[in-house]
């Protein structure tokens, strides 16, 4: 314990001590039943007699902060922690200058204002369609429980260390084979295993990006890429999507005039609408990117999730010449906390990549990664897979006909070839913003599709996720967002 004291006061040291000790315990740092440096210990680590500390402690017992176990020790008592007086403190009356710049800065995250948006339902039988993720249900909780205790006996300490900042090598052999399979040719010696694809992302903007410059995105994108731009100051030119992905025409005239230094893209069912970027444009977008010599980043978060049509070939399996940085996850196919995800890039980008990845975190879990490996065989993401988009299908399916069923006229929306969204727009330029407190009521939530357009613009789209909730709770969800649309409507009118 490292106690701060000042040997000039008038204040003798054992009430600082006291005094310090006190602090800890009332904000909460020093939690109930931890137990307090010995007082022979800690009277030699901070240089002053035994007694001392030994008063120090008698005061705390003595205010009923601290007691003695009858076998020798000195513990945190069980009270309650008064954050009260925290709340005073923080913010400061007078918070030092450095702190205004963080204040007056431009950009608020938005991935939180959706997460209270979300936090702030509060109806009692609420059914959510407004999250990201998959279904964690579906995680094969025993087998991965099996993994991790085998890992645990075999590797022991092994796995217990950093490990390579690059990734566990067999995993990142096992991640090439996946990647091969679906031809997306990949050597495990390009492949960087990142904590989330969401830490691949942050690389590569910060590996290729200055603030003030400008990267190519589609409009609306990945609300945690809009934040990372804003929070780097990264300007985003926008390129509108539709059906079929970003509007390669468009971005031609873009690059003349703007010079971006990296294309964001998002081909296969694109976070919030869904769309998959057709065949000819992603050739289009791959051959401008080298024309203008400009770095891609794909980000193929739910790629293998198709359930009708064919499926297309990933940038990277195009790419000639190196522009193409192919970013991948588990989150969404197995479980988001996991936090693994992996991006396949070659020489000198991946060279100064891993320096990066080393420099921030210096290696995802290795324990983490040593599990999943144990786990994940190509065979095993084979059959997680299928079982993933069998039942994804299903609901998807249900909750198409359910907004057919249920939802007032113009109102349109997309049927999703694949991934974890339909995407809506309501009729009448309404704003999902609005409409949202009013469907809360009702006990269905949504993401407003505001939170994936830059400049944050009310918008009539709402996202929802069709993954998570069995077939029943996805109909009845449905059918109250219907009925809140109709009333919400006629209100309007009236
Ligand atoms: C398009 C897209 N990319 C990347 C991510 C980040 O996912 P993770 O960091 O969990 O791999 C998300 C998360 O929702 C996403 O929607």
């Amino acid at each position: 314990m490292r106690i701060p004291l000042d040997r000039e006061s008038s204040t003798p040291i054992y009430h600082q001590i006291r005094l310090f000790i006190q602090d800890q315990i009332s904000s909460g740092k020093l939690a109930p039943e931890v137990r307090l440096p010995a007082s022979r210990e800690l009277a030699r680590n901070l240089g002053v007699s035994r007694l001392t500390v030994t008063n120090a402690y008698a005061e705390l017992e003595a205010q009923g902060l601290v007691y003695t176990k009858q076998g020798g020790g000195t513990y945190v008592a069980s009270i309650p922690v008064d954050y009260s007086a925290l709340i005073g403190k923080y913010p400061a009356a007078n918070p030092p200058a450095w702190q205004n710049q963080l204040l007056t800065s431009s950009w608020e995250s938005a991935s939180q204002g959706l997460d209270q948006m979300i936090a702030s339902a509060t109806h009692p039988d609420l059914i959510s369609f407004a999250e990201g993720g998959g279904d964690s249900s579906l995680f094969p909780l025993d087998d991965f429980r099996k993994a991790l205790h085998n890992v645990l006996r075999q590797k022991g300490r092994a796995a217990l260390s950093y490990g390579d900042s690059a990734g566990y090598a067999p995993l990142r052999n096992t991640i090439a084979q996946i990647l091969t399979n679906q031809g997306i040719p990949a050597h495990p010696d390009h492949v960087l295993v990142t904590t989330g694809s969401q830490q691949a992302l942050g690389m590569v903007v910060r590996l290729l990006t200055r603030p003030g410059d400008s990267v190519l995105i589609e409009s609306p994108t990945h609300m945690g890429f809009i934040v990372l731009c804003h929070s780097s100051d990264i300007n985003m030119i926008e390129v509108p999507v539709d059906e079929e992905g970003m509007k390669v025409d468009r971005v031609e005239e873009l690059l003349c005039r703007v010079n971006p230094k990296l294309i964001y893209t998002v081909p296969n069912f694109q976070n919030p609408t869904g769309a998959c970027l057709s065949s000819i444009r992603r050739r289009k977008l791959v051959a401008l990117a080298e024309k203008y010599n400009l770095p891609i980043l794909e980000d193929d978060f739910v790629g293998d999730l198709r359930y009708k049509g064919i499926a297309q070939p990933a940038l990277k399996a195009l790419d000639r010449n190196g522009s193409v940085i192919y970013v991948g996850t588990f989150s969404k196919m197995l479980i988001p906390c996991l936090r693994i995800g992996f991006l396949v890039a070659a020489d000198v980008v991946y060279e100064r990549l891993r320096d990066i990845k080393h420099n921030s975190d210096v290696t995802t879990s290795n324990l983490m990664q040593h599990a999943l490996d144990a786990y994940i065989t190509v065979g095993r993401y084979q059959a997680s897979l299928r079982k993933a988009r069998f039942i994804f299908n299903q609901r998807r399916g249900v909750m198409i006909n359910a907004l057919s069923h249920y939802m007032p006229a113009g109102v349109r929306w997309n049927n999703a070839l694949g991934g974890l969204y339909i995407w809506l727009q309501l009729p009448g330029k309404l704003s999902a913003d609005e409409f949202y407190a009013i469907a809360a009521k009702t006990g269905v939530i949504y993401a407003p599709g505001s939170f994936f357009f830059p400049n944050r613009d009310t918008h009539s789209f709402l996202r929802l996720n069709f993954t998570r909730n069995p077939p029943c709770v996805i109909e009845e969800g449905i059918k109250r967002l219907g009925n809140a649309l109709k009333e919400f409507l006629s209100k309007q009118v009236n």
